[in-house]
């Protein structure tokens, strides 16, 4: 395959069935891997749809500087993108977050300023804090927010994931099940879908330890990406056959599974995904198709609880 740049690399990522982890009598699961995109996640393409659609509208130009605030993965894949494109990328950033995010967004040539933590906790007011930083760089000269929460490019960016997966089962997808973080890869992948004249069941999942969309009460957890704290702003619940939980413990032991024996090595929203495409499977029975996202690589999670967990050695 030729390219023009390395954004070319983003998306056309493999369709693989998980034949081997479906139920007896239950439906066909399907598993998109995102991972295999440049940067490891599905964020690239949300990256790549909002400053290609920014560089197209004359919103930013070469060598402006694309600010935003973020705890890792959205901040690698704009780095990435802002250095494709020619543009500079700061990111606000706290050592909160993993150091791996950090020194990817610095290689990718990003300043990455660093709001302090108290103690490595995320707390509402250290967010509020990123937040306030990155509204103040933006509103300078030759400056653009990407705005990661609000933009109706970061939902777009997903459309063509909905379009592989049409075109790659031949429209035959009975049900999209997704762990929400922003709700824009669920719901972006479901208009794409849609564009293809596909409208299968939509299933949107969070952590049981964080139940704020089916409880209203949300919580502490580990599963990164997912379960925000905050309404998913892309998300249409209007739209949604239902929002489910998954136990977050059978989510990082599914991860652990997915790697031995599928060879998938994945983050925590991916267990989410899979333990609820194999439940969904039973329901359904079989003669039905349900698709469902590996939405990043594992290898930054490997010092993580997913993949060392209680009790195993360091
Ligand atoms: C690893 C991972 N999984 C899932 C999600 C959720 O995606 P979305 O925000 O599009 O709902 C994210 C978003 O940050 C993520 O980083």
């Amino acid at each position: 395959m030729l390219a023009r740049n390395a954004l070319d690399a983003i998306g056309s990522t493999p369709l693989v069935r998980l034949e081997a982890f479906e139920p007896q009598r239950g439906a066909q699961i399907w598993l998109k891997l995102e991972g295999a995109n440049p940067t490891g996640s599905y964020k690239d393409r949300m990256a790549a749809s909002v400053l290609g659609h920014a560089m197209a509208c004359g919103d930013v130009r070469p060598g402006d500087r694309v600010v935003e605030y973020t705890g890792g993965s959205t901040g690698t894949a704009l780095a990435f993108v802002a250095a494709v494109l020619g543009l500079k990328f700061t990111a606000v950033f706290s050592d909160a977050f993993s150091d791996s995010k950090r020194l990817a967004m610095e290689a990718f040539g990003a300043e990455v300023l660093v709001e302090p933590s108290s103690g490595g906790a995320i707390t509402p007011e250290l967010i509020a804090r990123m937040k306030a930083r990155a509204h103040a760089l933006a509103a300078e000269p030759g400056s653009f927010y990407a705005d990661q929460f609000g933009s109706p490019q970061v939902r777009r960016g997903y459309e063509a994931m909905g379009l592989e997966i049409a075109g790659d089962l031949d429209r035959g997808v009975d049900a999209l099940v997704a762990a929400v973080g922003t709700g824009a890869a669920l719901m972006g992948t479901a208009d794409g879908l849609r564009k293809a004249g596909v409208e299968p069941a939509l299933f949107a999942l969070e952590p049981l330890q964080s139940p704020r969309l089916t409880t209203g009460q949300g919580g502490a957890h580990h599963v990164e990406g997912i379960g925000v704290g905050f309404d998913p702003p892309f998300l249409d619940r209007s739209r949604l056959q239902d929002i489910r939980v998954v136990d977050q413990d059978r989510a990082f032991e599914m991860c652990r599974r997915l790697a031995r024996e599928a060879g998938i090595l994945a983050g925590g929203s991916t267990g989410v995904n899979v333990v609820a495409a194999i439940e969904l499977a039973r329901e359904i029975g079989p003669g039905r198709r349900i698709v469902t996202l590996a939405c990043d690589n594992g290898m930054k999670y490997l010092g993580g609880p997913i993949y060392r967990p209680p009790g195993s050695s360091p």
